[in-house]
């Protein structure tokens, strides 16, 4: 049977301890917390620990969601891990999500839409819940950044973070609530500025791609920053005339938190107070698929969203993505409480006959040992074309 409404029902997030401040940064990149906290309203970012990896972040958020939800594990039909950061090509992180969190029954599989991760992934599970075809679904945002930057490159190193945001959806027999509108977009021509050129088909990892520091994001930020003050406007009004709403009617936004100018210009877009965009990334940077489920979370637990708000989420992300989704809101804040009976552990099944090398890179590990190693010069930071450097050299 197909329901009537498909309602956000419950929301949990995580974040790491470790935090890495801007001075924490200024000792290894030519840069400042004044420059950073400026050009981007960034402070601080999270840090997975060695023993966790994206799919202990997710399956965190994820049990929190389930328990707000007053649901157990068992009841959730389908599990979307997004993520870009997954902790293998495959099996999906979702797979291991599953287990972590107690699941025998769901179906489970990974999004790839970057930071647009959670809003796309929201959207198949909705269209899922509406079909008839499952009842219950959980949808997690969840990243371990730090993992696959380059902490000799400025440009990339001062913006992202660590953490998971998750919602659970469920089938309602109730009328209203929910999405009421949705807007998705995906435009290759930017394909190129924000990726990671090695460990796909196009270029396999070898000693060659290593030593090219190719494993590590890379982005045009300029470029970035142009085409995100564009599309998040845009792709936020559509979703919220498809909803027969008008943006002075929204009660709160849910942006993406890659940086506070590119929020400020969408308010200015969209002729909104900033007091109507929820801002959190001063304390996380950007978590790519995460960002819109932390700051989700931490604006329902903060008090700014009640029952019969009129919500917006929207992202950008590498593809480049863009998705927006105009909902009513209808579950208990209080309900958030629930999260509390959650602890921050996950046990995620490990491999046989195989363990991993040291996942934090080396760069990463002095600066968070206080020991942070001779600063980058500015012309080596430029990421391109880093000399060669023999395989057994960088695998050490
Ligand atoms: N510290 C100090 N100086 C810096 C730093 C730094 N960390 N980074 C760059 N600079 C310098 C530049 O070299 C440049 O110097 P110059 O004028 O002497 O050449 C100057 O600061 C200005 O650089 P811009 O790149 O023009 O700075 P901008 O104001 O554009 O800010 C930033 C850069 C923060 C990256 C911005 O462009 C941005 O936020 N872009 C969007 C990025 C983004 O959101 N990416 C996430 C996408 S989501 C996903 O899917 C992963």
């Amino acid at each position: 049977m197909t329901p009537r409404s498909v309602r956000i029902t419950g929301w949990g997030m995580y974040a790491p301890e470790r935090r890495l401040t801007n001075a924490d940064l200024e000792r290894v990149v030519d840069t400042s917390d004044e420059w950073i906290v400026t050009r981007t309203g960034i402070r601080e970012r999270r840090i997975a620990a060695r023993h966790e990896t994206t799919a202990t972040l997710a399956a965190i958020a994820g049990k929190r969601a389930i328990a707000v939800a007053g649901l157990q594990p068992d009841d959730i039909d389908v599990i979307l891990v997004a993520t870009l950061t997954p902790d293998y090509w495959m099996p999906s992180t979702g797979a291991l999500v599953k287990e972590a969190i107690g699941n025998t029954r769901a179906a489970a599989m990974d999004v790839a839409a970057a930071c647009s991760g959670l809003v796309y992934g929201y959207s198949v599970a909705d269209a899922y819940l509406r079909s008839g075809m499952f009842k219950n679904a959980l949808v997690v945002g969840s990243e371990t950044l730090s993992r696959y930057l380059d902490f000799s490159d400025r440009g990339t190193c001062i913006l992202f973070g660590d953490g998971a945001g998750a919602v659970v959806l469920s089938a309602s027999d109730e009328e209203g609530g929910g999405a009421q509108g949705m807007e998705l977009t995906t435009d290759p021509d930017g394909a190129y500025m924000i990726w990671l050129p090695s460990g796909g088909s196009r270029s396999p990892a070898s000693g060659q791609t290593l030593a090219r520091g190719e494993h590590y994001v890379r982005m045009e930020g300029k470029e970035t920053y142009r085409y995100a003050t564009k599309t998040m406007a845009t792709t936020a009004l559509k979703a919220i005339e498809r909803a027969g709403w008008k943006p002075d009617d929204i009660d709160l936004f849910i942006p993406h938190q890659a940086n506070v100018r590119i929020i400020e210009s969408v308010a200015k877009g969209l002729g909104l107070p900033m007091e109507k965009m929820f801002v959190n990334l001063d304390r996380y940077g950007n978590t790519s698929a995460a960002s819109v489920g932390i700051a989700l979370a931490e604006a329902v637990d903060s008090g700014r969203i009640k029952v019969g708000d009129k919500i917006v989420l929207v992202a950008f992300g590498a593809g480049l993505t863009s998705g927006g989704i105009a909902l009513e809101w209808t579950a208990d804040p209080l309900n958030g409480k629930r999260a509390e009976s959650v602890e921050p552990v996950a046990t995620v099944r490990e491999p046989i006959d195989w363990s991993s090398v040291d996942p934090i890179p080396d760069r990463l590990r002095q600066v968070l040992e206080g020991n942070s190693g001779p600063k980058v010069p500015l012309d080596d930071v430029v990421p391109g074309e880093p000399e060669p450097a023999p395989r057994d050299e960088v695998l050490a």
